[in-house]
């Protein structure tokens, strides 16, 4: 409580006003939907610093490109000099970029070190060098709480962590860095930490752009294990209204949690699919589990809800629809995708399909 305390007289003093954000990994899929949210219903000045790596995309903010509040800058989080300049720029930081793929991290995690708790140890250092820094909302998962079982309460913000995969373990060391930041130096971080997000501009690796685009094609669904995996789905305007909340209201040293109070198995999310786009279930196909697969995710979000005045308002049936019909007429977007260095990573995983 003293630390809050602590948190609050420096707020007071350095004013509440922010003018300026730092958005980190803004060309992703969060990142991305989050700028279009606050240059569509606020008037923030936006530096967007994204490395470009497979998941980053500049078309997705095409729209922005010529707008005088926004700024790109091609970079890594993990760079302090770079980081230490940004920080004179801005009032607070929206921290998004992550290796965000939980396959990609069972096969390969020094990435995830390098840019979930290396990248974000780099911009804690970096704000606490920045005078005018107001808030650093650090975007986590549920995933970094664990697994639930059928009958398991859902998550609650004060409840331990125990990531099983390698990226969970990643996200679970950045919010701990985060902490300490707070703990230690009176850093005003705010965590949030959110269920599954789908939508537009989602990399065709994650589970529904991945069966929306198979399905289109009448190409096989792979399910891994038998289906019965269970995640929380919300959509991702909903996650952006909650950053967004958690930015300009979120307490400092507070942790909040969004989910979409919508749970399903995986296998209802693909025969969902099916059922929308009018294709055969027989395009379903088990194939073998992800190691180390987390059987279920719920999250408790009563706090969100008391202290940041925010619930998810999208349906899944209508955000499917949503969802279903931008992969349609956007397929441009995701066809370009699916001809450069994504074909090579979907022929490894998925080639004997
Ligand atoms: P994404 O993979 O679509 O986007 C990540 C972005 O970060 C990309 O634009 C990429 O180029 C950029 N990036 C990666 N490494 C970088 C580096 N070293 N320096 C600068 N930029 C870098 O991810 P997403 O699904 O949009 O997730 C965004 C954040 O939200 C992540 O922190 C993730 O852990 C968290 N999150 C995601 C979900 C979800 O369902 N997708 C749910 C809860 C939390
Ligand atoms: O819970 C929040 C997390 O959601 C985020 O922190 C991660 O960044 C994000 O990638 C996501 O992680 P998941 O592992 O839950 O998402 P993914 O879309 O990879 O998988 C969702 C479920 O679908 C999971 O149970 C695995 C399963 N799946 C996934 C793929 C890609 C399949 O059955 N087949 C597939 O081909």
């Amino acid at each position: 409580m003293d630390q809050v305390f602590t948190a609050f007289l420096f707020l007071l003093k350095m004013g509440n006003e922010i003018k300026s954000i730092l958005v980190t990994g803004g060309c992703g899929f969060i990142g991305s939907n989050f700028i279009h949210l606050c240059l569509r219903e606020r008037d923030y000045e936006i530096i967007n610093l994204d490395a470009l790596t497979y998941a980053g995309n500049l078309e997705n903010l095409k729209d922005y490109e010529s707008d005088s509040r926004y700024k790109f800058v091609k970079g890594q989080i993990e760079d302090p000099e770079l980081i230490k300049d940004l920080m004179q720029e801005v009032d607070a930081v929206v921290h998004f970029a992550a290796e965000s793929h939980v396959d990609r991290s069972i096969e390969d995690q020094k990435p995830f070190v390098i840019t979930n708790v290396l990248g974000t140890q780099v911009l804690l250092s970096g704000a606490l060098n920045s005078p005018r820094l107001k808030r650093f909302v650090h975007v986590s998962t549920d995933e970094v709480y664990g697994s639930l079982r059928p009958d398991d309460r859902p998550f609650k913000e004060d409840d331990h962590l125990h990531p099983n995969s390698p990226y969970s373990a990643s996200k679970a060391s950045s919010d701990l860095f985060c902490r300490a930041s707070f703990k230690t130096y009176g850093l005003p971080v705010v965590i949030t930490r959110c269920s599954n997000n789908y939508g537009p501009y989602q990399f065709p690796e994650k589970l529904i752009p991945l069966m929306c685009i198979n399905a289109m094609a009448d190409k096989p669904l792979p399910i891994y294990g038998d289906g019965s995996n269970v995640r929380d789905w919300i959509y991702v305007e909903d996650h952006c209204k909650g950053v967004l909340a958690a930015l300009e209201q979120g307490v400092p040293g507070e942790i909040y949690n969004f989910g979409g109070e919508c749970e399903l198995s995986n296998l209802e999310v693909v025969k969902t699919i099916l059922k929308i786009l009018k294709k055969p279930e027989d395009l379903i196909t088990f194939v073998a589990d992800r190691p180390g697969h987390d059987f279920r995710y719920a999250m408790d979000i009563t706090k969100a809800q008391k202290e940041l005045g925010w619930k998810p308002e999208w349906t899944f049936s209508r955000g499917i629809e949503m969802t279903i019909k931008w992969y349609q007429e956007n397929r441009g977007w995701w066809e370009k995708i699916l001809s450069g260095d994504y074909r090579d990573y979907y022929h490894r995983r998925y080639g004997s399909l």
